[in-house]
């Protein structure tokens, strides 16, 4: 298959009927005082990248640096930590905000929940994520990763006690699998995306992606700036959909452009909104994208339901548009700050830096509105949760631009 641009407008018809109730300011305050609980908590760097947005011809851009996230490398800790924390504070009969990090950990909670197992299935982050939650609780955990894992993730995993294997079948299907053990062993599933009947815990998982977006519109709010343009990156569209339904609640009057970016080999979010007919699209197969996060067919139907009223534009884009964002952030200009970021956490700043230099693309450009007024807010979701591949992408230069 030919790699290349594909672009969809949002018809945004249901977005009166959309409620954002779950993803707004005051759930994000409890998120965010759930999370500044954790001992290895700090705020995330919002990166400015100034020289850069000169060279692109935007007004500014600033990406927030999930490397540095709890010292996982990625986000995605931010989810599972929320969700065993509300999963417990259910259990328990209180409210989260009773449930700080110290008292969560406590010798007394772990009696009073007895022996428990959180499983999963992921391509990495989330099931490190998942991992080091349980380890920090002194509980087990399983996780299951898709055909084509890389084994250093496969070992950091482990590295936090977990019992975890990489399967043969791609990421979809490890969620059922993990599903089905989880049901005939009373396991409990925790899962960053959600189905008919599964919504819950995906929800909290959903509500705790919220506390970067929250850290970044503080930032940009104390500085008096609000960014234009929002690029996100979708594998099952969870986050995307955190982020887009907090900053469409934060500005419900001038909302910022949202954009949603998916591998042009796992674009399920892209196909779901261009053929616009009330149904999921799926891709099936091994989805072998090198954003190894992103290689997801199947979107979350809660997440959809937000992106579906509230996302302004949908691509779905090559490999190299990751390849290029790595390069981008991690050779930055005189100037601006470097950004160590994986494939990804990249390809959102490469598709801005290729719609505004890239040959081809100017109608995509246009209908985006990018231009020199633009402030562009990215997320640079993980660092190089890959090592050897980072290298030979930024160092030796596989996944040239054509
Ligand atoms: C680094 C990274 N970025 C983005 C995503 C996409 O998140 P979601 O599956 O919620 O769309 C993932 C998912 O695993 C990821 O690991």
């Amino acid at each position: 298959m030919e790699e290349k641009y594909e672009w969809v407008t949002n018809d945004t018809s249901e977005r009166a009927n959309t409620s954002l109730d779950f993803l707004n300011e005051n759930i994000a305050k409890k998120v965010l005082q759930f999370h500044s609980s954790f001992e290895q908590y700090s705020e995330t760097p919002l990166v400015e990248l100034k020289e850069l947005a000169k060279y692109l011809g935007l007004n500014d851009v600033f990406v927030k640096d999930e490397s540095y996230r709890f010292g996982l490398n990625a986000f995605k800790v931010l989810g599972g930590s929320f969700a065993i924390g509300q999963f417990i504070a259910d259990k328990l009969g209180k409210d989260i905000d009773e449930l700080p990090y110290k008292t969560l950990i406590s010798d007394e909670i772990k009696n009073q929940l007895g022996e428990l197992t959180f499983i999963t299935a992921t391509d990495g982050n989330h099931g490190r994520g998942v991992a080091w939650t349980a380890e920090q609780l002194k509980q087990k955990s399983i996780v299951f990763m898709p055909k084509g894992s890389s084994k250093e993730r496969l070992e950091r995993i482990k590295a936090h006690g977990a019992y975890a294997e990489i399967k043969e079948f791609n990421y979809d299907e490890c969620v059922r699998a993990a599903n089905a053990l989880a049901g005939e062993k009373g396991y409990v599933m925790v899962q960053d995306t959600a189905w008919e009947g599964y919504e819950k815990i995906p929800t909290w998982i959903m509500q705790g992606y919220i506390t970067m977006a929250y850290e970044a519109y503080l930032k940009l709010k104390a500085q008096n700036i609000k960014p234009t343009h929002i690029f996100l990156q979708a594998g099952v569209g969870s986050l995307a959909s955190a982020v887009c339904g907090f900053f469409s609640s934060v500005y419900p009057e001038n909302k910022p452009i949202i954009t949603i970016v998916e591998p042009n080999k796992a674009d399920c979010i892209f196909r779901t909104a261009k053929a616009n007919d009330g149904k999921l699209h799926f891709v099936t197969g091994d989805m072998d994208t090198i954003m190894a996060g992103l290689a997801c067919g199947e979107p979350n139907t809660i997440g959809w339901g937000v992106l579906k009223a509230y996302a302004d534009h949908f691509l779905s884009v090559p490999d190299a548009a990751a390849a290029h964002g790595m390069r981008v952030l991690g050779n930055p200009l005189k100037g601006d700050e470097r950004i160590i970021s994986g494939e990804s956490g990249a390809v959102t700043l490469g598709v801005v830096s290729q719609l505004m230099t890239g040959e081809g693309l100017s109608d995509i450009k246009e209908s985006l509105k990018l231009d020199e007024n633009s402030v562009v807010l990215c997320i640079s979701t993980e660092g190089d949760t890959d090592f050897n591949r980072y290298r030979d992408i930024v160092w030796n230069g596989l996944y040239p631009n054509k």
